[in-house]
């Protein structure tokens, strides 16, 4: 299959969603990352979702949607704490778990009785949905387990000659994947960090319980309430290791172990204190917003074959520096060390 490679035009937002109302897989842009989308209400498609990506089955989607009236036609007993984020954060990066009608196939849920709903906060996407007539369910747009996609190049590299058409909306502003909060229990949930922190959220909700997923490690076996948290995610071919601490003892650790393969991916603020390590920005520390969305990019151009290590620095914080967090910390495989915790005379050259 030859993948057609779309503008924003109007002319082709209606082939996109000409695309999508006949059963193909079209990837969109949106604020966060880049989709891979398809009629969320034709089973079909949706597997198709799946075996472009390399996606396991049980791996629900998010059903994206061009207005929050729409809610009603997809979900049941939505509680009014879904109108107030909805008008708080809509069209953007927020995911609300909620009852799925039964008009959602169980391909889309994964067979779960709940459904992750978002209205994007893109107008060309919204308008591909409005055009098609059906709610857009998509994954983000990079072969499973790879770090997301945030250009069209980067999809095109994924996903050529498996996908009918992408959308070049340019770069994704947020650059990491929506917050996901479940609004199915008795107190809303956050199961996945994203553009809108945890500190927004309580402030409208009041309360705010944290899945262990947004922090720690999950176990392959456990039972997890959004069911890609637990796979393998956003790795570059090289390992990624975690180096905490002040810029100075990081620096000096990467020093005292760098080999040729290796590199550095820091903030703006500490290139210098990197020289000679073959050194990357990601973005500035100072500048939370630059940091997400450059951390894929940053990821994917380091995946060139030629780079085995990778050191992180990696910010601390709220706000949008916990979904960074917990992306970065996916990649690396939770592989942390704290460099002030190391003594530089008794460790030398080992990994
Ligand atoms: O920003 C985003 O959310 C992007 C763009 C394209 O909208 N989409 C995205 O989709 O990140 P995906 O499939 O890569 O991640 C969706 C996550 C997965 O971890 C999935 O398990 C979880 O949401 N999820 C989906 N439906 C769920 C449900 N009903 N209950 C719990 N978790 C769910
Ligand atoms: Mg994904």
């Amino acid at each position: 299959m030859t993948t057609q490679l779309l503008s924003t035009t109007e002319q082709d937002l209606e082939r996109a969603a000409e695309l999508i109302r006949s059963g193909g897989l079209v990837a969109i842009p949106t604020e966060t990352v880049y989709g891979l989308g398809a009629n969320g209400l034709n089973p079909e498609a949706v597997k198709k979702i799946f075996e472009a990506k390399g996606r396991p089955q049980d791996n629900p989607l998010i059903l994206h949607i061009h207005d929050a009236s729409q809610l009603r036609d997809f979900c049941r007993e939505i509680p009014d704490a879904a109108w107030t984020l909805a008008e708080a954060f809509w069209p953007g990066p927020l995911t609300m778990i909620l009852p799925v009608r039964d008009c959602v196939p169980k391909t889309t849920t994964a067979g779960l009785d709940t459904v992750g709903v978002r209205c994007p906060d893109n107008a060309a996407t919204r308008e591909i949905i409005r055009l098609a007539g059906v709610p857009i369910a998509a994954p983000s747009a990079n072969t499973s387990g790879k770090p997301s996609t945030t250009t069209a190049a980067h999809v095109l590299h994924d996903m050529d000659g498996k996908i009918d058409a992408i959308v070049d909306g340019g770069p994704c502003r947020v650059g990491v994947e929506s917050t996901i909060v479940d609004l199915t229990g008795e107190k809303p949930r956050l199961l996945r960090p994203g553009g809108i922190g945890p500190e927004a959220l309580s402030a409208l909700l009041g309360e705010l319980e944290i899945d262990n997923a947004v922090t720690g490690e999950i176990a392959k076996d456990a039972v997890v309430r959004a069911p890609g948290m637990k796979y393998k995610h956003y790795a570059p071919a090289a390992e990624v290791l975690i180096v905490d601490g002040s810029p100075e003892a990081a620096a000096r650790y990467v020093r005292e172990r760098f080999h040729a393969g290796d590199a550095v991916l820091c903030f703006a603020e500490e290139l210098a204190l990197f020289a000679g390590c073959n050194p990357t920005a990601y973005g500035r520390e100072h500048d939370p917003a630059s940091l997400s969305a450059g951390l894929f990019a940053a990821l994917r151009a380091l995946d060139d074959g030629r780079v085995q290590r990778i050191f992180a620095r990696c910010p601390n914080g709220g706000g949008i520096n916990v979904a960074t967090r917990n992306r970065l910390r996916k990649s690396a495989g939770f592989h942390i060390v704290n460099a002030e915790a190391v003594d530089p005379l008794q460790v030398t050259g080992d990994k």
